[in-house]
């Protein structure tokens, strides 16, 4: 079967169908989408900085999770990382090498404001002008990150994003990037995928700050979407009026388990309204979706105060749009609030990556195509789109087929979608370079570039070399791509 992508042990391996679609445009190439569109890759500090405790940096929430016992798959941490902070110029170095146009980093709010507000710690703030400095000597855009993920441990004792007071402490530590960085920096996003630390960190209690509490996950979510429009008026105040100002969701095509069966829609759409629009719609002054979820929406009232509708809207220059797979849906009336469950992918049959998700690249463009639809919706661009597998390093060449296949699925996806008139802009592999990936530890591979976690080494991957053909005028050809056996 062609289920099993662990490359190397299976010669010769051919890709399954999931990785051609047929929608996909072909042949196609960089300039079909135009001279303006943004070519970048992504990181964030957490998972590749290290140095921790360095120059001033306090700790943050993620620093301390990582120590709880069994919180981290083989107990692993991002102390060290890929140590992108004494090797951010190698890094760029070889992002300038493959051509890429743009590159999109997050800042640690602890390394900045080591208590997370009052007094700026002058040498972390110096690391983040360098990276800046770095990139556009590189002719690398940057695009930075406000917050992705990493609270200030400080702030969490606080209280956190369950405390209101979040919103004021972000507005804050966003105008203090702005005052030193805003003369540099164009592109700024406030939030890296709010459903996420919000749901995986308050209810699921996978990531930091590990809770797993209705309330904190109700009211982190309030805080949130307040924090991000919040966020989003800070930094408007603070930069040059050519600033663009954005912010990132996670989401998921959603299919019904049991398509045409009223209670599976009704649940695909219950999913939708949780995963893919409570964080959009309250950007463009429609509120919560609680048409779908009005238990959730009485339960969130709690944390509402008068005059909040118009505090949660902003009007964003563009969303950053981040997908990694699809969903299927089914009904599961037994369970509170959404009375729906995910089919997981091992359960389908389906060609998964090394973080279980089903190789589905179609999703990206049903994606923007639904955020597109909304009446006033700002430019989208991809600022996370990527696949984990278990690559192998040998003889100085990482040959990752699958991936390489992964991303010309899904940059074809894109065009697609301009194709169809959809206003997307910018396409950001996750990730640059391998990375610590959360609860999962550094097993999952994301990167384009491989990292030797022993020696800090760096080698670029087969997709890496491929994406760096690709800008440079490299032509990809769907029908050849799907007759080469992908093994070297
Ligand atoms: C996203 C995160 C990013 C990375 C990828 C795989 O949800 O924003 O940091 O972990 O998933």
């Amino acid at each position: 079967m062609p289920h099993d992508l662990s490359l190397t042990k299976q010669p010769p391996l051919v890709l399954p169908p999931a990785f051609f679609p047929a929608t996909t445009p072909t042949p196609y190439s960089r300039a079909d989408f135009g001279p303006d569109f943004h070519w970048g890759a992504a990181c964030a500090a957490y998972q590749v900085e290290g140095a921790w405790q360095q120059q001033g940096k306090g700790p943050s929430i993620w620093d301390e999770f990582t120590r709880r016992p069994k919180a981290i798959a083989r107990g692993e941490h991002a102390r060290v990382g890929t140590d992108f902070f004494t090797r951010y110029e190698q890094d760029l170095d070889l992002a300038q090498g493959l051509g890429l146009t743009d590159f999109r980093f997050s800042v640690a709010w602890a390394r900045v404001l080591p208590e997370g507000t009052g007094a700026v710690n002058r040498r972390g703030l110096d690391f983040y002008d360098r990276l800046v400095d770095a990139c556009l000597e590189r002719d690398l855009r940057p695009w930075l990150t406000v917050y992705h993920w990493d609270l200030p441990l400080a702030l969490q004792q606080r209280g956190g994003w369950a405390n209101r007071a979040v919103v004021g402490w972000l507005a804050d530590y966003a105008q203090v990037l702005a005052r030193r960085l805003g003369d540099r920096v164009q592109h700024w996003m406030v939030l890296n995928e709010p459903m996420v630390f919000v749901g995986a960190g308050h209810l699921l209690g996978i990531h930091a700050p590990g809770r797993r509490s209705l309330p904190a996950f109700l009211a982190a979510a309030h805080h949130a979407t307040l924090a991000q429009a919040e966020g989003g008026r800070a930094l408007r105040a603070a930069l040059p009026e050519s600033a663009r100002i954005g912010t990132t969701f996670s989401c998921s095509h959603l299919t019904p388990a049991r398509p045409g069966h009223g209670p599976s829609e009704a649940a695909t759409r219950r999913v939708d309204a949780l995963l893919n629009r409570f964080f959009v719609e309250p950007t463009l002054g429609l509120g919560y979706p609680t048409a779908e979820l009005p238990t959730l929406g009485w339960l969130l009232r709690r944390y509402h105060r008068p005059g909040d509708e118009a505090l949660l809207k902003f009007d964003f220059d563009f969303w950053g749009v981040q997908n990694y797979t699809r969903e299927v849906v089914r009904a599961a009336p037994w369970l509170p609030l959404l009375g729906a469950a995910l089919v997981p992918a091992a359960k389908r049959g389906v060609p998964v990556t090394q973080m279980g998700w089903e190789v589905y690249p179609e999703s990206l463009y049903q994606m923007v195509k639904q955020y597109a639809a909304y009446p006033g919706a700002p430019e989208l661009i991809i600022t996370e789109s990527g696949a984990a597998f278990a690559d192998e390093l040998a003889g100085g060449r990482v040959p990752d087929a699958a991936r390489r296949a992964y991303y010309q699925a899904a940059i074809g996806q894109v065009l697609r979608a301009r194709r169809a008139g959809i206003r997307v802009n910018g396409y950001f592999p996750w990730s640059f370079t391998d990375n610590f990936e959360w609860a999962e530890g550094y097993r999952p591979r994301f990167g384009l570039v491989h990292v030797d976690y022993e020696t800090q080494e760096r080698t670029v991957k087969d997709s890496g070399r491929w994406y760096g053909e690709f800008l440079g005028g490299a032509e990809v050809n769907v029908a050849q791509e799907q007759a080469l056996p992908t093994q070297p």
